[in-house]
Formats: structure tokens, C-alpha cells, sequence
């Protein structure tokens, strides 16, 4: 299907923001229940595009959970903000305790991570937003389809943005992304801005970039997106598999399971192993029975060199410098079957057995 797709947009002719954009576009607004979303040629450039479109002040401070992609900062810095990077809890995602703790009289947003395909407490984190008159900017980049309370994550702040990078839940055969907003003049914005700055064909409203977005990865993307769900579910269901087979092994602490209010889709299944020297000949195990792991991640961005370069050294953030140390990301991918499951936590389990 996706080939017989890609085919009919080649013979089409339209190469560039063209009606598969359109309509990818229209459907990704309905999919995440907002009003607006805008293309871009990946997370980092959409939100780039975002932090213009606010119109972010140098010395702007921005609430960021640490652990998380490098991306998630890059854009702010470039726009001259500050990332204040604040500590996790047990579901990897922002402490919104330590968060208040850093607000001052600079802070303008936050920028919660629904790391791993976990949402983060979005009650917790409006009500934070909200009592200190900040703007929320959710990172979906990994949890596409994942719910709060039954609703999916990207609709909760003032606006939000999602990757189609090969590896995350919804891909297009490449590099992409978009911001999600229900704000007309923002979204208007970030589609100027994405295209030279252009209002119309020979008119150009601001001085803009080209981060545009291509006819055929919509295409893709509109096949995958009708798919979501399901690759969703297999996500979940060997989300369950793990939980079943390592429940109760000693030394593996198993990612939190959902509560009553979320539904993760399990981007990365992430456990936390005693100390960092496990984790590592855990890992080496695996590989030497060919499965592969990754640690995600292994450096927290307030200790990156860039961070340090640019901003002196940044305050300690003791859960996170301690977890970046013990976690380990199992395979996860929607496909994964039950027996391939099986056979990576026996091997988990075969190390802890065998030592
Ligand atoms: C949490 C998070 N934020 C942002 C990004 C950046 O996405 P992109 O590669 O589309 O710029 C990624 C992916 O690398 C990510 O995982």
C-alpha cells in the first residue's frame, strides 16, 4: 500500500507542501485533538520555528526535564533561552516538585517530556503552569497516541510537537515533525516561517528558513498514522509480556505501570538495574547472546560538554545523575512477538541466576 502510495505522489508531480501535506496535516490535528498542525522537517525544526513564532526573549528561562533527547534544548538555546533543567521522578519524567522549586522571576515555559511513551502528571503540570502564568510545550517526540485521563497527550498545553524520526511510534520513511496548537496566529506563524517567511507566492511577511515538508514522507506518514493504534497495541502487549516474565526478578526494577488516569505506548521499554557496573555487564550479556540494547540516556543534557561550554557548570540533579547510571532500554518495537519476549528475559534472568 505504502508503495502504490509512494508511486501516485512520484507521478503526481507535487513534490514539496503540497495536498499529502495538506491532508496529513488535517489528519494529525484530528488524530491528537487540536485545531492546528504544521509540518516541518523534523521536531527540532518545528520547534525552532515555535520559539520564533512565541517570540522568546534572550535570558527567557524554560522549565526541561534533563533527561531527555538533546533536542529537546537545542531549539531554546538558538532563540537565545535558557534551559533550567529540573530533576526526575520514578516515571523518568519531570518532577514537577523540583520543577516549582527553580521558577523565578525569568521562567516564561515548560517543557515536559512524556519520555519513553509515559505521560507525565499533566494535572500536576497544569496546575503548576498555570499557577505561575507559564506556557506548557509538550514533547510528544515519544509517546504518539499516548492518553491522560483518555485523552491524547498533545492536546494538554498551549502547544506541543511530535518527531517522525525512523525510530519513534509514527515514522515517514525519514526525517519529519510538527508542532500541534490550537492557537490560528501561531500556527500561521510557524507555516510562514517554515516556507522563507512567504505570505503568498512573492511576498514575504518575516525572514524565515527552509524547513519545509515533502509530498512523498506525507504520504507515508497518512498510511502509518491509520496504523498508530494498532503498532500502539503491540507496543502495550509487549509492554505486558516483560511485566509478566521479569515480575519479581531481583535486582530489575520494572518501568512503573500505568495508573488509573494514563495509557503509554511503550516508545522504550526501560529497566533500572542495582548500579551502573550490572547494567553494563547485563548489557554485554545480551549482546554476546545477540540482543541489543541502548541506554536512553547515558548523559543528561544539563552535564552534555555543549551545556557546560555555554552556561557554566549546571546545579546537581541527584535522581537523575544516579538513573542515567542503572537504566537499560529492552528491545520494543510493535511487532515484537511474545517468544522473542521470552527469550530476552530469560536471558535477564539467566545472568542474575548465574552470578
Ligand atoms: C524526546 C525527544 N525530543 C525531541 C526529539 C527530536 O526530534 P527530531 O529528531 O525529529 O528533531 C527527539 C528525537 O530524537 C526526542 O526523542
Amino acid at each position: 500500500m505504502i508503495d502504490r502510495r509512494i508511486l501516485q505522489v512520484v507521478k503526481g508531480g507535487n513534490y514539496i507542501l503540497g495536498p499529502e501535506c495538506k491532508a496529513f496535516e488535517s489528519e494529525l490535528a484530528a488524530y491528537f485533538g487540536v485545531k492546528h498542525a504544521v509540518l516541518s522537517s523534523s521536531w527540532t525544526a518545528a520547534v525552532h520555528l515555535l520559539h520564533i513564532a512565541q517570540n522568546l526573549k534572550s535570558g527567557d528561562e524554560i522549565l526541561v526535564p534533563s533527561l531527555t533527547a538533546f533536542p529537546s534544548i537545542e531549539p531554546m538555546i538558538h532563540v537565545g533561552a535558557k534551559p533550567i533543567y529540573c530533576d526526575i521522578d520514578d516515571t523518568y519524567t519531570i518532577d514537577l516538585a523540583d520543577a516549582a522549586k527553580r521558577i523565578t522571576k525569568k521562567t516564561v515555559g515548560i517543557l515536559p517530556v512524556h519520555l519513553y511513551g509515559r505521560p507525565v502528571n499533566v494535572d500536576g503540570l497544569l496546575k503548576l503552569a498555570k499557577d505561575h502564568g507559564l506556557w506548557i510545550i509538550e514533547d510528544c517526540a515519544q509517546s504518539h497516541g499516548a492518553k491522560w485521563k483518555g485523552h491524547r497527550l498533545g492536546s494538554f498545553g498551549d502547544h506541543a510537537a511530535i518527531s517522525f524520526y525512523p525510530s519513534k511510534n509514527l515514522t515517514v520513511y525519514g526525517d519529519g515533525g510538527a508542532i500541534l496548537t490550537n492557537d490560528p496566529e501561531i500556527a500561521r506563524q510557524v507555516t510562514m516561517l517554515r516556507n522563507h517567511g512567504r505570505k503568498d507566492k512573492y511576498l514575504h511577511e518575516k525572514i524565515g528558513f527552509n524547513l519545509r515538508f515533502n509530498e512523498i514522507q506525507a504520504a507515508v506518514g497518512r498510511e502509518q498514522l491509520k496504523v498508530l493504534d494498532e503498532l500502539n497495541a503491540g507496543r502495550r502487549r509487549a509492554a505486558q509480556w516483560y511485566r509478566r516474565e521479569l515480575a519479581g526478578t531481583k535486582g530489575v526494577v520494572l518501568p512503573p505501570a500505568d495508573s488509573a488516569e494514563t495509557e503509554s505506548v511503550y516508545h522504550m521499554f526501560v529497566i533500572r538495574l542495582d548500579n551502573h557496573d550490572v547494567r553494563e555487564s547485563l548489557a554485554r550479556h545480551l549482546k554476546e547472546q545477540g540482543i541489543e540494547t541502548g541506554v536512553h540516556y547515558p548523559v543528561p543534557n544539563h552535564l552534555q560538554p555543549a551545556i557546560e561550554d555555554q552556561f557554566g557548570k549546571q546545579p546537581a540533579l541527584p535522581k537523575t545523575e544516579d538513573y542515567v547510571k542503572r537504566i537499560l532500554s529492552l528491545p520494543m518495537f510493535p511487532s515484537l512477538t511474545e517468544a522473542q519476549v521470552v527469550a530476552v528475559s530469560n536471558a535477564i534472568k539467566g545472568f542474575f541466576s548465574r552470578k
